[in-house]
């Protein structure tokens, strides 16, 4: 079997960079693991920034986005028993955020793809990548029906994310990978109940850091700082309900958090993850597979989708013989992936309490968001990572998709 480009992984890099490489005529095939059922509910990220959002309205993808998402101009930093807002839109000329949740946006993928009758292969097992360094590299993979196929491709594309089979085909000596742990884990809950809050809160706090996030206007997202070795049944929904509630009181406020039903609850360790470069012969990385952020700046998601606005574009010029951009791909997204690993260790030191730190960590982070929440330039730095630096990728880039 024979295709122009074999992509390891239905997430939401594979599946996009299947269609930006349809709109431009370029056939692909995707193999996934998972079934699609899994992969269409599997609770991750919520936030889009404004040049994610314009990417999927010029691919076509936003019919849905454009109805459900839900703008967003702000957000709230609390700490101390302050609450104060962050001001997207005057901080950055107008620049916002969309909350539309991942499991949404891989959904719509998924029906394009399968309404513009693509090849995405679900339930495959034993995928394997070969001849990386040849023009005809091999994708081997056992279908949902247990046959064993061989794709010849002429370029491999792992979307595959951190616990892939792609990143570990490069050999390692030429890989060179900057990672940190941190102490630290997210419990996160999907709550059946309105969010109590128009703009998502980030609260410091001496428990630990908690966030509320929403999914709708009927259904809320919150998550808690939590030990990375905690078990998800030592949390009963009570004692999270709990926690939240100390975590974001705001004495004297009048304001409360709603409660309601867990649809459902889960624990994810926190890690900083850069592997360099993201190229290997016709190997092309591309989102979780070549790094991970911790979900404190809500990047994650945004540079997956990133990496393959530039990574379409690559692909066609290489497939005409032009290979310039390809040899580019790399450093161009680790530019932007190395500002998304800053923005996102800096909200997640100044806001997560380190276990067993001392009284000098708190009083710093106090002092950060003292001077976030008063200074107009630490307030507009603050906005203009949250929101996507650089704005917009396909215009920064000149990476127009074609109409
Ligand atoms: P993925 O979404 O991981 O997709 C990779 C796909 O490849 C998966 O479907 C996987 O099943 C498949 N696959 C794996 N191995 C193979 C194989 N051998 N063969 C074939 N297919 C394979 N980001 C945020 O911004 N905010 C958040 O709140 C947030 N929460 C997260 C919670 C969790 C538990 C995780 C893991 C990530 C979270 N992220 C969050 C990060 C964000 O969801 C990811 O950055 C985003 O999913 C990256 O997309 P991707 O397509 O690169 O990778
Ligand atoms: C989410 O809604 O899941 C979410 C929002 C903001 C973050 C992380 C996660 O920083």
């Amino acid at each position: 079997m024979r295709t122009q480009v074999g992509i390891v992984g239905a997430g939401p890099a594979g599946l996009l960079l299947s269609h930006l490489l349809a709109l431009r005529g370029i056939e692909s095939v995707v193999v996934e693991i998972r079934s699609r059922a899994y992969c269409e509910a599997r609770q991750r990220a919520g936030v889009l920034e404004d040049g994610s959002v314009r990417l999927l309205r010029e691919a076509g993808l936003a019919g849905r986005l454009d109805r459900q998402g839900l703008e967003h101009g702000g957000i709230y930093l609390q700490f101390a028993g302050e609450r104060h807002h962050i001001d997207f839109r005057a901080l950055t000329g107008s620049r916002t955020v969309t909350v539309y949740a991942q499991t949404e946006i891989v959904k719509d993928l998924i029906a394009q793809r399968i309404a513009d009758g693509a090849a995405v292969h679900f339930d495959v097992s034993d995928t394997e990548v070969a001849d990386l360094t040849s023009d005809r590299p091999v994708l081997r993979y056992t279908d949902s029906d247990g046959k064993r196929n061989e794709l010849t491709c002429d370029v491999i594309a792992g979307c595959d994310g951190f616990h892939g089979i792609s990143r570990p085909a490069i050999p390692a000596g030429l890989v060179t990978v900057r990672e940190r742990e941190y102490p630290y884990a997210w419990l996160g809950i999907l709550a059946d109940v309105p969010p109590s809050t128009d703009e998502l809160i980030y609260a410091h706090h001496r428990n630990g850091f908690a966030l509320h996030s929403l999914r709708s206007l009927s259904v809320s997202r919150l998550y808690l700082q939590v030990d990375p070795d905690e078990a998800i049944e030592d949390w009963p929904d009570e004692r999270i309900w709990e926690e939240l509630g100390s975590r974001f009181d705001l004495p004297g406020s009048g304001w409360e958090l709603n409660q309601g039903p867990v649809l459902d609850k889960g624990i994810t360790p926190m890690r900083s993850f850069v592997s360099a470069p993201m190229r290997y012969g016709r190997l092309f990385l591309a989102g979780d597979a070549a790094h991970i952020v911790p979900p404190t700046g809500a990047k994650g998601l945004n540079l997956a989708m990133a990496d393959v606005a530039v990574l379409a574009p690559a692909l066609e010029a290489l497939l005409k013989g032009d290979e310039r951009l390809a040899d580019a791909y790399s450093s161009t997204c680790l530019s932007r992936v190395w500002r998304a690993t800053h923005f996102s260790w800096w909200m997640t030191t100044m806001l997560h309490r380190t276990p067993g730190a001392d009284d000098m960590e708190a009083a710093l982070q106090l002092s950060q968001l003292r001077y976030v929440t008063s200074s107009r330039a630490a307030a507009t730095s603050l906005a203009e990572n949250y929101t996507g630096y650089p704005a917009d990728v396909a215009d920064e880039l000149g990476l127009k998709l074609p109409r």
